[in-house]
């Protein structure tokens, strides 16, 4: 095989199918020719860190290490997110659903949602804010808030984020459920820990077995299935309908659908979906 470019590390196109190859059997994602040189520019800061020299040792490391194989993961996952990513969620959850849900489950009190695919965690504090926002205060909330990578869920647990990620929240919102750092950390921001109290983060391949009892009013699982092939999206979706309340919600990331994958819900409007 040819190196496909010069580079600082070899790097062929049987490297990248490898790659491509191990992260589908591991995680579900379906990397396309498209994401050759992101492939490479992720790994190449961790062969480097490792102190090698070209693609094939960090295969060879691959194949006997499993601490690695999380590194590698982590590596190539896209993590991108915001807090009130995609806001129309979180109004409707304000305007309809939270209400209808506080009537459904006014004998349990209590409001179950998992973010799935949380990345950094500033999707599980938005739906905690939301929630604190809009349920009396003796209802009980729980948010389980899982992902893949162990380097994102770390930084989701401890809740601090530099300022400039919360500059877009509204004054109010962002006084009553933020600390601005003082001194060295006036740079960042901690989110208040009773959001904290409501939220469990814990590491979960989507792939694999979840070992969850819970059943949810809402699953947020958004902007992850996009890497996902259709056969993988299918028993997602199907799996999801089953970890659903009845009548639960399915919220999906802007570009993504169950159109032609799942016929367990229905479509409400803008990636929001219910459980048949
Ligand atoms: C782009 S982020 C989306 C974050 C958030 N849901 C949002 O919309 O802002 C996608 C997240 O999905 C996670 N992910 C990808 N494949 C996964 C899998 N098989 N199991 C669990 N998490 C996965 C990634 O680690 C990443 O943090």
């Amino acid at each position: 095989m040819s190196a496909v470019k010069e580079k600082e590390f070899h790097y062929t196109e049987e490297d990248f199918q490898w790659v491509k190859q191990r992260i589908h059997e591991q995680v579900g994602i379906n990397l396309n020719d498209s994401k050759r040189e992101m492939v490479y520019s992720r790994l190449a800061r961790r062969i480097r860190k490792l102190g090698y020299s070209s693609f094939s040792q960090y295969r060879s490391l691959l194949q006997r290490d499993n601490g690695e194989l999380i590194e590698f993961v982590n590596a190539i996952t896209t993590n991108v997110t915001s807090f009130f990513r995609e806001n129309h969620h979180f109004e409707a959850m304000a305007n309809t659903i939270l209400p209808e849900l506080m009537e459904k489950n006014k004998a349990s009190k209590s409001i179950k949602i998992w973010s799935a695919g949380c990345s950094t965690g500033e999707e599980p504090y938005s739906i905690a804010m939301t929630l604190m926002e809009n349920v009396s205060s003796d209802w009980k909330i729980k948010i389980l808030a899982t992902d893949l990578d162990t380097t994102v869920l770390e930084k989701g647990r401890q809740g601090i984020y530099p300022i400039a990620n919360v500059e877009g929240i509204p004054k109010e919102r962002l006084k009553k459920w933020f600390w601005r750092g003082k001194g060295n950390n006036q740079d960042k921001a901690r989110v208040n820990p009773v959001l904290q109290k409501n939220i469990e983060f814990r590491q979960l391949n989507l792939m694999g077995e979840w070992g969850i009892r819970d059943t949810f009013d809402i699953i947020f699982c958004r902007n992850v299935v996009i890497y996902f092939t259709k056969d993988t999206q299918r028993t997602l979706f199907e799996r999801y309908a089953n970890q659903l309340a009845e009548g639960g919600y399915l919220f999906l990331g802007h570009s993504e659908s169950l159109h032609g994958v799942s016929d367990k819900f229905k479509f409400l409007r803008q990636t929001m979906h219910q459980k048949i």
